[in-house]
């Protein structure tokens, strides 16, 4: 399994809706956890290893020993939200750059389990913040569109040069 980088086509194209709770999907999240362990993540969405899924992982210890901290989220929905706060974030898909994103602080969030089974999770600073960062990568949406102006600005070399890269390669 491997990680899509910016700007593999699939971290635009988002995910879908999960019909099917089977083997198949369990062992899909059990790699993608495994995935993100190996790169020092804290949070992987299924289109960052190019699969179009509304499914992801997380663990905001990051400590493949912390299976206590793991959760696996399929279709989630925010309910509700409150208090917004700026944080530095990062992203497996893009290495090497992290930047100040503004937030919700505290969140209502509504999923199924690999099980299928409906769950209800409240959530506020460092685990809502990274809810929040990997549905974006469900809907498409990456970090660095929500950065300031200054951190656009700032970036934007690195994101032309992983551009540049990813040409020469294709
Ligand atoms: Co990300």
């Amino acid at each position: 399994m491997e990680i899509v980088t910016y700007p593999g086509p699939a971290l635009r194209r988002g995910g879908k809706k999960i019909e099917v709770f089977d083997d198949a999907l369990r062992a899909t999240a059990e790699a993608m956890l495994e995935r993100m362990y190996e790169s020092q993540g804290v949070g992987l969405a299924a289109p960052q290893v190019g699969l179009d899924l509304e499914l992801l992982v997380l663990n905001p210890t990051g400590d493949p020993d912390d299976r206590d901290g793991e959760l696996v989220i399929c279709n989630p929905e925010i309910k509700s939200r409150k208090g917004n706060e700026w944080g530095e974030e990062g992203c497996l898909s893009f290495p090497g750059i992290y930047a100040e994103v503004e937030r919700a602080k505290k969140l209502v969030l509504s999923y199924q389990d690999l099980d299928g089974q409906e769950q209800e999770l409240r959530a506020d600073d460092f685990l809502a913040r990274i809810i929040q960062h990997e549905i974006d990568h469900l809907k498409g949406v990456l970090f660095v569109d929500r950065l300031s102006s200054v951190d656009k600005l700032r970036v934007r070399p690195k994101l032309q040069d992983m551009e540049r890269k990813f040409e020469a390669r294709v």
